[in-house]
């Protein structure tokens, strides 16, 4: 048995949450492996809407073990926040597990995002302020304090001196802040220890032996494929592994437990934060589609910038995550636009480029190369069955399984459970 990924296959904000949320009705488990509360995962059933930020889309489920690997970083004060938002609403999270060794998120962390932001002026890249990227530095810098610290108050004053005063140096004497003192580090941690404690696995146990039973497993992409570290427009990107290929290190699984690679694809393409984004529509065409398709982020509430789907793009992340399959998300957003475009191609500097570029700089010269295609009209939030799509929204489809060279196996057509339309069987 082998799990299957769900990443976002453009810039994040593809649907995830919703499309793991529909596809965890068969799981036994859902592991989150990468990032931290910079996501925002949305997730509606019925008359419900359930925003999760660090707690995997499956907690609705109440046979389904949601887990937060090692990968991800963990700000408690926000896990918390989000554990008793979940109760108010009537959440059974007591399935919840966290890995022991995935990081703190610390309140210097959250400091450092916000005054290197500012710090960075005309060249900031619009993180979502969260301390996401110190939080990552410190753990490759060996100063992260990780969960299984808790457990030994001794070990764990011991690592914040190690650390705290130095991460109280740099906010005081670069930024002017006040610092923190290993006491107060201390206190934090001890004060949320309680809660986490009891919630501590190997996570990469637990995983390993749900498939070893041959219980299925999905595996929760946050960010996007172009948000990557690597593989993404650094510098604006983010600072975690949102590629299949994060999963092994963040759950602690080898990569042949993935058995299948799902992108999600929105039908068009978001994006929040700095950074070259080719397709971007300025115009109106752009507003309609972020007011058809409320494009606000979940997290920070900004306006996502929109453009037309670019298949130069989604071709690179098939190929960079290995995605075999893609589920379609929002395409009930596009009807009433006539045409619909797709990026197939880049003009840079009088010459066509069929392949993402490495290079800023190129990237934002790329003039996008689009077909057009005759849109439709009718409202498809009601669709249940493929073959009611109209026929235009069918050859997109088509066409985008032609470029991206992969098929479309689930389409949404609605932030809801239920709309969301089998199109091809997918592999699990
Ligand atoms: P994620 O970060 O990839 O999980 O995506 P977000 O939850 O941040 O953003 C996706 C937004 O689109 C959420 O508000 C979803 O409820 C909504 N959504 C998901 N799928 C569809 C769809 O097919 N149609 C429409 N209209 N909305 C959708
Ligand atoms: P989900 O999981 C969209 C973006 C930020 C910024 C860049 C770096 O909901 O798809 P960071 O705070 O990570 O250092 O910010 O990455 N970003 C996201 N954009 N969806 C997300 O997550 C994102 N997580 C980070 O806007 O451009
Ligand atoms: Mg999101």
């Amino acid at each position: 048995m082998s799990g299957l990924a769900i990443v976002g296959a453009q810039w994040g904000d593809e649907g995830k949450g919703k499309i793991v949320d529909y596809l965890a009705a068969e799981a036994s488990v859902v592991v989150r492996y990468a990032g931290g509360n910079n996501a925002g995962h949305t997730v509606v059933v019925d008359d419900k809407t359930v925003r999760l930020h660090l707690v995997p889309s499956g907690i609705l489920y109440p046979n389904v073990t949601c887990v937060i690997g090692n990968g991800v970083v963990l700000d408690p004060e926000v896990l918390a926040d989000e554990l008793d938002r979940l109760a108010g609403q009537g959440v059974d999270t007591s399935r919840l597990r966290i890995s022991d060794r995935a990081h703190l998120l610390m309140p210097y962390h959250r400091d450092l995002d916000r005054l290197e932001e500012e710090a960075r002026g005309e060249h900031r890249l619009g993180t979502t302020g969260r301390g996401v990227g110190p939080a990552y530095v410190d753990k490759a810098a060996r100063d992260g304090i990780r969960t299984a610290d808790l457990a030994d108050p001794e070990g764990l004053r011991r690592r914040l001196e190690a650390v705290v005063p130095r991460k109280s140096a740099l906010l005081q004497k670069l930024y002017g802040h006040p610092g923190y003192t290993v006491d107060e580090m201390y206190d934090y941690c001890m004060r949320h220890a309680e809660r986490l404690l009891p919630l501590l696995v190997d996570a990469g146990r637990l995983v390993q032996e749900a498939l070893a039973e041959g219980r299925k497993v999905l595996f929760e992409g946050a960010q996007g494929i172009m948000l990557d570290v690597d593989h993404g427009t650094y510098p604006y990107v983010t600072a975690s592994w949102p590629t299949a290929g994060g999963i092994a290190p963040g759950v602690g699984v080898g990569p042949g437990c993935v058995g299948n690679v799902a992108g999600v694809v929105k039908a068009y393409t978001t994006r929040v934060g700095f950074g070259p984004f080719p397709t971007e529509l300025t115009d109106e065409v752009g507003d309609l589609i972020r007011e058809r398709g409320v494009e606000y982020g979940t997290t920070t509430g900004r306006p996502r910038r929109c453009g037309w789907l670019d298949l130069v793009q989604l071709r690179y992340a098939v190929r960079v995550s290995g995605i075999r399959q893609i589920v379609l998300t929002k395409l009930d957003v596009l009807s009433g636009l006539d045409p619909v475009r797709i990026a197939v191609g880049y003009e840079i500097d009088g010459r066509r480029v069929d392949t993402f570029p490495a290079s800023l700089a190129e990237l934002s010269r790329a003039r996008p190369i689009y077909e057009d295609y005759p849109g439709w009209t009718e409202d498809l939030s009601g669709v249940t069955e493929p073959d009611e799509l109209p026929a235009a929204a069918r050859a997109y489809i088509r066409r985008i399984e032609e470029l991206a060279g992969v098929p479309v196996v689930r389409v949404s057509v609605g932030p809801g459970r239920a709309q969301t339309l089998a199109t091809g069987p997918l592999l699990w």
